[in-house]
């Protein structure tokens, strides 16, 4: 069975969106394990949009499964992370007028730069997973660069639909099938919801799923009703 990480990004998205101390991640990041989270990433990009340094290093001494930190191979993130020294290291392309991350890594075109950033990550005991699209090029340049796992992009999946869907789903599962035998770990990612994942997270030998948006929507949606009692009652009460 897969894995489940929580993205709790969503939730600095609001704290962000007021600059404040609430609500926190790190309180989150309890919550998603006491739900059952078998880990929590959190994306610290270079614009810090919404999680903060502060988080992560909050997050690594806080929580009690396992710390995937998602970021750039740049010089500023490489040095963070050797400093908080999470479970793992997820690379990811990143830009900054991008909403979210919008494609997997194009590893071909970086491939020396790439090396040196695993070799790096892994000299501080660090796994390296490298987020790329399903594609038998990149899963073979993750091989040739070092990457322990590889984290397969599922948005063009949550996209489509009908047969469209079908054949993306199809090249999910041989690229999956592919990384096995390379000896790859393979999670995937990227538009999982309610009503698409049961697809992905029966594929064989498919280790981990990170979830957030849908997740985080989802919180939203069973919790407002009780959060908004709880306001009311304290008025009435007065
Ligand atoms: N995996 C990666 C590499 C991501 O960048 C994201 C989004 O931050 C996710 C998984 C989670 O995607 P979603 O929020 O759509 O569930």
């Amino acid at each position: 069975m897969a894995t489940l990480g929580v993205n709790i990004d969503h939730i600095a998205n609001v704290r962000q969106a007021r600059k404040t101390v609430e609500p926190d991640p790190v309180q989150f990041a309890f919550l998603a394990e006491l739900g059952g989270a078998d880990s929590i990433t959190v994306h610290l990009r270079e614009d810090r949009r919404h999680i903060q340094d502060r988080d992560v290093f909050l997050l690594k001494e806080t929580i009690k499964t396992k710390l995937n930190l998602e970021m750039a191979a740049t010089e500023e993130m490489l040095e963070i992370a050797k400093k908080i020294l999470p479970d793992y290291v997820t690379l990811v392309p990143e830009k900054r007028e991008e909403v979210t991350t919008e494609g997997g890594l194009d590893l071909k075109s970086n491939v020396q730069h790439l090396k040196k950033a695993v070799g790096n990550l892994k000299d501080s005991n660090i796994e390296v997973s490298a987020f790329i699209d399903p594609l038998g090029e990149q899963i073979n340049y993750s091989k040739e660069i070092g990457f322990d796992t590889i984290e397969l992009h599922t948005g063009k999946y949550a996209e489509l639909s009908g047969s469209e869907q079908y054949k993306e789903l199809q090249r999910i599962i041989e690229s999956t099938h592919l990384a096995n035998d390379l000896g790859l770990v393979v999670n995937a990612g990227h538009g999982l919801n309610y009503n698409n994942v049961k697809k992905i997270a029966s594929i064989n030998n498919m280790n981990e799923l990170n979830i957030g948006h849908s997740i985080v929507a989802r919180a939203l949606a069973i919790g407002l009703e009780k959060s908004v009692r709880e306001m009311k009652s304290l008025i009435k009460s007065n």
